[in-house]
């Protein structure tokens, strides 16, 4: 089935001559610059990296599997074993949860992602059901933890004694869904090391910190899993019965960016220009795509390009007659979803530093560059 044509909605490209903005350059934090967005499916070459630590270099011919904890039959899988199992090629929307920080106000610490920390990717694998069916998964076993093979000290507080390797769970109920699968391809090729060579997890509808790279161990628990990137990183505010409680990130929400224009372009006056984006959810589907370009006086519909697919993102235009008056303007993209929500106006505190999904304001100039306003 590799590369076979049929698979793709478009032939995903796997080179770019554009390249990625670095946001961190040890260990290997890169975004796709988000004005680029084009294909459905991103290239793999300008696909984001997000990586806590250096990727481990891990050999396919030594490569192990461990499926154990709460399980009846543990079992070790090698690199070829797995590729011989039934797989199943998905599409989904990976965002990072910092994804877009840099439009928060007052600046935040962590990572300044503008808004290419997302892409849409083909992904091939086999289910975690398929394995965890294998394992023999224990009837009180309430999440799946995935560990992978990269290891290192966080430098956010609190930080641990010694190194630790990254490691997230799974709600019981999501690993059983066919959609997470234990992938080893990334748009029709053997995944790259920095996005997880040789086997990473895809946690389809979750925030990207939930769909491990360099997999080698799932276990299944029957306690819910306090690790570092699910308590003290990861984390928000949620409230039980009025009193705050920190709980674990998880599904992505409704979010929708513009790709083009970008920041503070130049746009000539009385002219079709057509806005550019794509829009994303988690568990539910995109319905409506709504564009302003007066900062969110008023609205106007705007034309999906893709079809609405669970966990996939779709593409979105808008041809906006750019005013003849020269000045600037703000301009908003907002998304509702299948279940009725709509993207909040604002960012949510309870959030922290991540889930940035109100409407991020791009500012552009309307000028003619033969009588520049002065
Ligand atoms: N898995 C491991 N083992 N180590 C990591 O640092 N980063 C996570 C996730 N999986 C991470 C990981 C985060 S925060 C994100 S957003 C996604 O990987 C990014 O996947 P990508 O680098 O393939 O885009």
């Amino acid at each position: 089935m590799e590369g076979s044509k049929e698979q793709y909605v478009d032939e995903p490209r796997q080179s770019s001559s554009t390249g990625l903005i670095i946001r961190q350059k040890e260990p290997t934090n890169l975004e796709m610059p988000f004005d680029l967005v084009d294909s459905y499916l991103t290239p793999t070459e300008l696909f984001y990296i997000r990586s806590h630590f250096r990727a481990p270099k891990i050999d396919a011919a030594d490569y192990q599997l461990r499926i154990d904890g709460a399980v009846r039959n543990p079992l070790a899988l090698s690199y070829q074993e797995l590729r011989e199992m039934p797989s199943a090629t998905r599409t989904a929307t990976l965002e990072c949860a910092g994804n877009g920080r840099v439009f928060l106000v007052p600046q935040v610490r962590g990572a300044q992602w503008e808004l290419g920390a997302v892409g849409n990717a083909e992904w091939t694998g086999v289910p975690l059901q398929a394995l965890l069916e294998r394992a023999g998964l224990e009837d009180d076993a309430c999440e799946v933890v995935l560990e992978g093979a990269d290891r290192g000290i966080p430098t956010e507080e609190p930080i641990p004694p010694g190194p630790i390797s990254y490691a997230r769970s799974v709600p019981r109920e999501k690993a059983i869904q066919p959609e997470v699968l234990i992938a080893y391809q990334m748009n029709g090729r053997d995944l790259s090391r920095d996005h997880g060579y040789p086997v990473r997890a895809i946690v389809s509808g979750h925030y990207g910190m939930a769909s491990v790279k360099w997999l080698t161990r799932i276990q299944a628990v029957r306690q819910p899993f306090q690790g570092y990137w699910q308590t003290s990183d990861y984390g928000y505010w949620d409230f039980l019965d009025g009193k705050p409680v920190r709980r674990a990130l998880g599904e992505m929400k409704l979010k929708s960016a513009i790709a083009r224009p970008r920041v503070y372009e130049t746009l000539l006056p009385h002219r079709i220009y057509t806005i550019f984006g794509a829009a994303w959810a988690g568990e539910t589907e995109v319905t409506e795509i709504a564009v302003s370009t007066d900062g969110g006086q008023t609205w106007a519909e705007a034309h999906f390009l893709d079809p609405a697919r669970r966990h996939a993102w779709r593409r979105w235009k808008f041809d906006w007659l750019t005013p003849e008056q020269p000045g600037q303007y703000t301009l908003l993209a907002r998304a509702k979803d299948a279940s009725g929500g709509i993207q909040p106006d604002e960012h949510d505190p309870n959030y922290g530093t991540y889930v940035i999904n109100h409407p991020l304001p791009i500012e552009v100039l309307v000028e003619d560059p033969v009588r520049p306003e002065r």
